[in-house]
């Protein structure tokens, strides 16, 4: 592991070889100016995202294992648009979820198993690819009004890695060239075999760039989330940045805080990871230091008997995480047995709301006897075979208990931040080396906002 002091660009894996997804990128310098802090809560600054910023990225409406028969359907709502992803005949398809007769949104539900769509104001009748199908006392129109049957409009919609992604433009950019990522990065994983087994909403009292960026950075742990100290590195974190505003930082996860003046010390958090893989703390016989390399070991085993197939990971993914920035508004926190996702969603008309929409997918585990990673947080009674999807659970702000511990700590962290942001005191954020992710994302962010994309 080495270290550069002047650019914090730690190295998780020096032995990594170049062309391998855990190499370290090349750094690169996004200078050092001071965006101005009124992009996080001014009603112009909104509406050019709306304008510029929205309207032209592919987005994550959600995951091609929600939609497994034909006609599953599930909506997806960002800002003030919403958007039916459907399983068509015809592969999956999206449409605004507007009715063409008088704007109407045609369905209510979040997710169900339709052909047709029937519009709740006049009854209008659409198939899930679109077409319109029947107009309640159509001899009273004119006929020059209906004669092309206006039907659904349709969203560019494509899957990638398991992933459905959706874009509102006319022209959508190559998704794997959007994505930015190297190839085989996403894949690696195979989400297209997990499910969700938890889906989260909570609205937050910010703007949804003041969510990103508490989220694109470990900075922060040692002051806000101190219980992390014990199992996770928060200073020897590998930062990367790719092309078009995507980044990662690879967190290793299963060794005490750089920080931590004894790094042999075992502790309770440890143990906890151990016990998860099936061994047992008390006859561990390595220190601290070993925890990370047994998990792994113990994880490549248990994935053999659960017919798992980690063969395209590299060790340092079966423990570590690999939180993933897919621009503009997900996080990705990409771990070998399960995909923590995070939306960051923009409010339809408040810029200081922001929904924080997070899906939890998994490998399903149908042998009792393997238990979901202690990092999950998963409610004992989660359904971990993959066999139920529970409709998103709508929690509140300060329900610490669904939330868990360190989203409950983020979850009082990030209002107080934007209400600091909001003061004509505050002079914009003064980003570090350990803070590139954000430097990055709001340069690709500013390259919309000025015409430059
Ligand atoms: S608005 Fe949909 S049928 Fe009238
Ligand atoms: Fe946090």
């Amino acid at each position: 592991m080495s270290d550069d002091a002047t650019t914090n660009q730690y190295v998780i894996n020096p032995d990594a070889p170049a062309e391998s997804l855990e190499a370290k990128q090349p750094w690169v310098d996004n200078g050092v100016d001071i965006v101005s802090p009124d992009r996080y809560y001014s009603s112009e600054f909104k509406s050019e995202e709306w304008n510029k910023l929205w309207p032209k990225v592919w987005l994550i409406a959600g995951v091609e294992s929600d939609l497994p028969e034909l006609n599953d359907y599930f909506v997806f709502d960002v800002g003030h648009e919403s958007i039916i992803v459907s399983h068509t005949k015809e592969g999956i398809q999206a449409h605004y979820n507007v009715c063409s007769h008088r704007g109407n949104r045609l369905v209510r539900e979040e997710r169900g198993n339709n052909k047709q769509f029937t519009c709740p104001f006049h009854s209008w009748r659409f198939s899930n690819q679109g077409e319109l199908k029947f107009i309640t006392d159509r001899h009273t129109f004119r006929e020059e009004l209906v004669c092309d049957n206006p039907g659904l409009t349709p969203v560019n919609c494509v899957v990638h890695a398991g992933i459905i992604f959706i874009n509102m433009s006319d022209n959508p950019p190559d998704i794997k060239e959007y994505l930015g990522l190297p190839e085989g990065y996403l894949e690696a994983y195979q989400v297209h075999k997990m499910k969700v087994v938890r889906h989260q909403r909570v609205e937050w009292d910010a703007n949804w760039k003041t969510g990103i960026d508490a989220f694109y950075e470990t900075y922060h742990l040692h002051a806000v989330h101190p219980e992390t100290a014990g199992v996770m590195g928060d200073l020897n974190v590998q930062y990367d940045t790719f092309e078009n505003g995507a980044s990662r930082m690879i967190v290793p996860i299963g060794v005490p805080t750089v920080r931590a003046r004894d790094q042999d010390a075992m502790n309770e958090g440890l143990d906890w990871m151990l016990s998860t893989v099936g061994i047992d703390p008390a006859t561990f016989e390595g220190g601290a230091q070993e925890v990370r390399a047994a998990i792994q070991k113990a994880k490549r085993k248990n994935a053999a008997e659960q017919g798992v197939d980690y063969s395209q990971l590299t060790d340092g993914q079966l423990t570590d995480s690999w939180a993933t920035g897919v621009f503009p508004n997900v996080q990705m926190g990409m771990h070998a047995e399960a995909v923590f996702l995070m939306r960051f969603l923009p409010h339809a008309t408040d810029p200081e709301k922001f929904y924080y929409d997070t899906m939890t997918l998994m490998h399903p585990i149908t042998d009792p006897s393997h238990q979901a990673p202690a990092w999950m947080g998963l409610p004992e009674d989660t359904d971990l075979s993959g066999k139920t999807r529970e409709n998103m659970v709508e929690i509140q702000s300060d329900d610490n208990e669904a939330l868990g511990i360190v989203l409950a700590q983020d979850s009082e962290l990030i209002p107080v931040v934007q209400q600091g942001i909001r003061s004509r005191g505050f002079k914009g954020p003064i980003w570090g080396e350990q803070e590139q992710r954000l430097r990055h994302f709001h340069a690709e962010l500013d390259r919309y906002l000025n015409d430059e994309k």
